[in-house]
């Protein structure tokens, strides 16, 4: 057991999208650290055969948590599931979105569900869970992102949007937070090789590619806990900033809505290959 994370991130975390990918990796992670987990997700038997691998495996306490972060008051019900565990580190994880399509082209119901999920239960997760953590002075936030955060693109309005949210979110929170002895890190992924990922290039009939493998991302981001604002994974430079550094904003507009384009007329664009195309060391004037 590392009992410098249990001490300072423990006893309990929470990892909001924890079934699968990148929030599954992070929960394997925890455990194997000494942490006890909650996991939160939607599909009811995905997540309770995922709790039981983490007990399995790790022979930590596992609770898992159903809910849909895109529905209104699922933070009030995850706080009341959750009231008489004291939570060190809060991860949240869920936020991809499959395809990317023109903004008009989904509707308008679907791109408020995103932004509830990936914006409104953020600050809420943040909030309510953050709080105690600035009062007891110990804990950890971890707010996963995406390269589709450093600028807007077509077909990636409401995504990188939300993304752009949880990016500057995270790094207001650890400004505010670091003298309190709570650490927050904006976690900034390329691509990462998650069931979600492989969904969109099966439907496409694309290989996959190169992308990340999500138990790097988990271990690297827990280890760098402390090392915030911003962690972008994969970098040469994972503290620095952009990489469209100092291009200008209608220069990397159009150089991120090229990266996110379809292949094909009759292929979706996806936010992966944004992410892909917008991941640090590519150049994304290309
Ligand atoms: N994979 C990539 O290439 C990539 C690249 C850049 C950034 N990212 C970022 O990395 C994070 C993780 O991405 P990912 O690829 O692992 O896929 P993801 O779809 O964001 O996360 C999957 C996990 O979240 C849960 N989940 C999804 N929507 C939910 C909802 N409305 N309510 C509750 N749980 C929900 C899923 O379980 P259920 O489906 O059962 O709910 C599963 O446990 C995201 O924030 C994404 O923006 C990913």
């Amino acid at each position: 057991m590392d009992t410098a994370m249990t001490n300072e991130y423990g006893p309990w975390g929470i990892v909001a999208g924890g079934s699968d990918g990148v929030g599954a990796a992070f929960a394997h992670e925890m455990a194997a650290r000494g942490l006890n987990v909650v996991l939160v997700a939607r599909r009811v038997p995905v997540l309770e055969a995922f709790a039981e691998e983490i007990r399995a495996k790790h022979g930590v306490e596992v609770r898992a948590v159903a809910l849909d972060l895109s529905a209104p008051g699922a933070l009030a019900e995850l706080a009341s599931a959750t009231a008489e565990l004291e939570v060190g580190l809060f991860v949240y994880n869920a936020g991809g979105d499959d395809f990317s399509t023109p903004f008009l082209d989904k509707d308008l119901d679907t791109h408020l569900q995103l932004i509830h999920r990936n914006c409104d239960s953020v600050l809420e997760a943040a909030y309510r869970f953050g709080g105690p953590m600035v009062a007891r002075g110990r804990g950890g936030v971890v707010l996963v992102t995406s390269g589709a955060a450093w600028v807007g693109g077509a077909t990636l309005a409401a995504y990188g949007a939300t993304k752009a949210f949880d990016l500057v979110l995270a790094e207001a929170l650890w400004a505010e937070w670091r003298s309190s002895g709570v650490a927050v890190l904006g976690l900034v992924l390329g691509k990462t090789d998650t069931p979600s990922m492989r969904r969109v290039f099966d439907a496409k009939g694309e290989p996959y590619g190169d992308a990340a493998d999500p138990s790097d991302v988990a271990r690297e981001a827990l280890d760098h806990l402390a090392d915030g604002p911003t962690w972008i994974f994969g970098s040469a430079d994972p503290t620095g900033g952009s990489p469209f550094g100092a291009m200008p904003r209608r220069d990397a507009v159009l150089a991120m809505s090229r990266a996110s384009a379809p292949a094909t007329s009759h292929a979706p664009a996806t936010s992966h290959a944004a992410d892909a195309a917008a991941a640090p060391g590519t150049d994304p004037s290309e």
